[in-house]
């Protein structure tokens, strides 16, 4: 059984309605019950399992998970990657890092947790590796009733992800007599061409239906509280339009620098690394039509038509509304830190871009002429990432100049991350005699409205994947959209004279040709 949608059993006691029981979803009796989901047993194989993403990101949320109860029994996972390590190498390679990332690793739950974890050393383009994946899959199906469903988990470095998947495809390791999908984590191409490849070559071998592009900005509590935001109130969205907004602004900054991924940063950039995908992703949400329905096609339709109508710039215009900067040595938290070019691994005259920023326009009927401005880059002050709506003037002011000040047009942002939550900017009359007028602002704050911890973005898309459910999923056509908006600019890039970098220090909130892009226009960045 090759093509799939979503699939999991559910488990009722936990509702107080049932004993428990598995039902498959389409009994009616399920209408409502997503939060109480549990996917079917399974095996999750993670090629790159020796890797970085897999240590610090995919096993502690995997373990998180757990911990929640939201694993089916007998889950279990392969780690696939060249080091010749075993099974109990391997396993307590994990123990460790999940203790380190997590905080309060349980031995007890660890114990039974680690029991389905196992290790296969292989070359990733060795016929025989599959072969022998193939022979350890049949027998923890039968020791583990994982019934012969699989989920790949594409964690290498991309260049090997093709060779993954034909391989695959070669051991018919897509067919089995359960289900099969694919997770194939970024960046997914280079440009729109290789994109193209990569998708032809990957539907080859899996269907849409089984193939989950990450982006794992999609899986932030936050952003996936856009739509609940915008959709689920009645308030905002007839206002939401370019009658009453005035522009929006979209920030993902980092403080971080480029760490130890000097090898592909220094190839990649902050274009293709953050807007191609985090941002416009971000975009998209704000922008979108509603769906008819929160249905993985139904979403991902409307992000597909803000993509497409996203305007393309000729050369002039990327020049005049597209700004690149690189970091230069500065101070971060008290400490020097080093320029781009002197990280290591960094060729001295590299021009690769770490900041962007750059304005954007929505041409449809919501949004003509309400600009988008967008900026991201390393080496910033702080790590903070918003989404601000503002909106217009007032259309005629009763206050006298005195009075009112400088009255500030109201603002609402959304805050990705950290100190997730949402406020609203807006005037009112200072207490006293006179009328004077003065900004302040309504907040909202997870943290204190929930007292929850905010699951990290990874254990809701690994739950979604093994659920089948691909909302938060990047479907083909969006990626190639997304290649397309950046195209122009990437060839632009090409042919335009080299910038002079680096063009801003590390600390400071990037080159001062990103402040003139807004002052054009009369506006600034938001303060954050
Ligand atoms: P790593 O560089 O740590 O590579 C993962 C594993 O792949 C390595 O342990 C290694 O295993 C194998 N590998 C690495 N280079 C080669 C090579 N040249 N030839 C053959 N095998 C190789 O990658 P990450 O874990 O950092 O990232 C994996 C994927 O996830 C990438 O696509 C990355 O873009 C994406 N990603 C990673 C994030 C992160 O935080 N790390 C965040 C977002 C996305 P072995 O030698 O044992 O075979
Ligand atoms: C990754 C980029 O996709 O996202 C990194 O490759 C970046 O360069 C990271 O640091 C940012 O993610 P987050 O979740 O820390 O905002």
């Amino acid at each position: 059984m090759i093509d799939d949608g979503p699939s999991s059993i559910v488990r009722l006691e936990s509702m107080n309605m049932l004993p428990t029981t598995t039902l498959t979803e389409e009994n009616p009796l399920l209408a409502g019950l997503r939060l109480e989901r549990i996917p079917a047993p399974h095996v999750l194989v993670i090629f790159g399992a020796s890797g970085d993403l897999t240590r610090r990101k995919l096993m502690p949320a995997l373990y998180r998970l757990a911990t929640q109860n939201l694993l089916p029994a007998g889950f279990t996972v392969v780690g696939l990657a060249r080091r010749p390590w075993d099974t109990q190498k391997f396993r307590a390679l994990l123990e460790e890092s999940v203790k380190e990332q997590t905080g309060d690793l349980s031995p007890a739950l660890w114990r039974g947790f680690a029991e389905g974890i196992h290790y296969l050393s292989g070359q990733y383009d060795d016929p025989d590796t599959y072969r022998r994946l193939a022979a350890l899959l049949a027998r923890l199906d039968a020791e583990r009733g994982t019934g012969g469903n699989r989920l790949y988990y594409l964690a290498t470095p991309p260049t090997l992800f093709p060779v993954i998947v034909q391989r695959l495809g070669h051991a018919g390791l897509t067919e089995s007599p359960g289900w099969t999908r694919i997770v194939i984590e970024k960046p997914f191409g280079h440009d729109v061409s290789s994109a193209r490849e990569l998708n032809s070559l990957v539907q080859q071998v899996f269907s849409e239906r089984q193939i989950y592009r990450i982006d794992h900005y999609l899986g932030k509590e936050t952003v996936q509280n856009i739509l609940v935001f915008r959709f689920a109130n009645a308030i905002f969205e007839p206002i939401w339009n370019r009658h009453y907004v005035d522009h929006v602004q979209i920030t993902v900054a980092e403080q971080v620098g480029i760490e130890h991924r000097a090898g592909y940063y220094d190839q990649t950039g902050a274009l293709r690394d953050m807007v191609q995908n985090h941002l416009l992703q971000l975009l998209t949400l704000t922008a979108m039509e509603p769906p008819v329905a929160f249905e993985a096609d139904d979403v991902r339709d409307k992000k597909l038509d803000v993509l497409r109508a996203i305007r393309r710039y000729d050369i002039q215009e990327v020049e005049r509304y597209v700004v690149r900067g690189q970091y230069g040595p500065g101070w971060i938290m008290g400490e020097p830190v080093p320029g781009y070019r002197q990280e290591p691994n960094v060729p001295p005259d590299s021009i690769t871009e770490t900041y962007v920023a750059l304005k954007m326009f929505v041409d449809n009927w919501r949004w003509q002429g309400v600009p988008f401005y967008l900026r991201t880059g390393k080496r910033l002050p702080k790590r903070v990432s918003e989404i601000a709506v503002q909106f217009r003037r007032v259309p005629h002011l009763l206050f006298l100049p005195e009075e009112s000040g400088n009255i500030r047009p109201n603002v609402l942002a959304l805050r990705i991350q950290p100190d997730e939550g949402i406020s609203l900017r807006f005037e009112v009359k200072m207490p006293g005699p006179a009328v004077q007028v003065r900004s302040v602002t309504m907040d909202f704050l997870y943290g204190q409205a929930f007292g929850v911890r905010t699951p990290d973005a990874y254990e809701r898309l690994l739950l979604d994947a093994m659920l089948g459910d691909q909302t938060l999923f990047t479907r083909a056509d969006e990626v190639d959209q997304a290649w397309q908006v950046m195209e122009p600019i990437l060839e632009a890039w090409e042919h335009l004279p080299p910038p002079v970098f680096p063009n801003y220090e590390a600390g400071t909130w990037g080159p001062a040709e990103a402040d003139a892009l807004l002052a054009a226009d009369g506006r600034r960045w938001r303060r954050l």
